[in-house]
């Protein structure tokens, strides 16, 4: 059971962060200003119904092998371990990208077909480079857990 769970979790992981690439790929290498409107206009809503979609399964399949390893019990027993200390450091990532996105995607809806000021415009573009850098981090610190359980 908790192999479908790990699996459903790896899955949704290779979404998550293959979805960043894609668009990270598409905002550097798209370079017609018109082409890449026109592809953020149409593939956004998508695209951020998409991420959410996988980040939540990624919260309950993360959060459900957290207490089936007895990891939560780790962290309050034996704080200063290193898996303590690794999971405590991804859960503060994934917060954080949690937090990002939730902003990302407020403001991505309210100026969808609206122009953005130049502060909604840096704030976007500030939270989907450090989303995308942590979730290269994320995927690291996953590998390491793994290798202590
Ligand atoms: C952006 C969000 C996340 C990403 C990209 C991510 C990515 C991954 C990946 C790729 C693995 C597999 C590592 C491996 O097999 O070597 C993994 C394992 C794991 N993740 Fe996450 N994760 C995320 C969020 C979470 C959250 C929110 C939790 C817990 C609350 C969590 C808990 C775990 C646990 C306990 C494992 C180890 C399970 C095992 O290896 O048997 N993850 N994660």
């Amino acid at each position: 059971m908790i192999k479908a769970v790990l699996y459903i979790h790896v899955l949704s992981a290779t979404a998550w962060v293959g979805g960043s690439l894609l668009l990270f790929a598409l905002g550097i290498l798209l370079r017609d200003r018109d082409a890449q409107k026109s592809v953020y206009a149409h593939l956004g809503p998508i695209y951020g119904y998409f991420e959410t979609f996988w980040l939540t399964l990624l919260w309950i399949t993360g959060l459900t092998m957290f207490f089936h390893f007895g990891i939560d019990e780790a962290m309050a027993h034996a704080p200063g371990s290193h898996l303590a200390s690794l999971m405590h450091t991804k859960l503060m990532m994934v917060g954080v990208i949690t937090v990002l996105t939730a902003i990302h995607m407020y403001i991505a809806f309210k100026t969808h077909t609206a122009e953005r000021t130049p502060l909604e415009h840096l704030v976007s573009r500030g939270s989907s480079m450090l989303i995308f850098l942590l979730n290269l981090v994320i995927v690291w610190y996953a590998i390491g857990i793994r290798d202590l359980l």
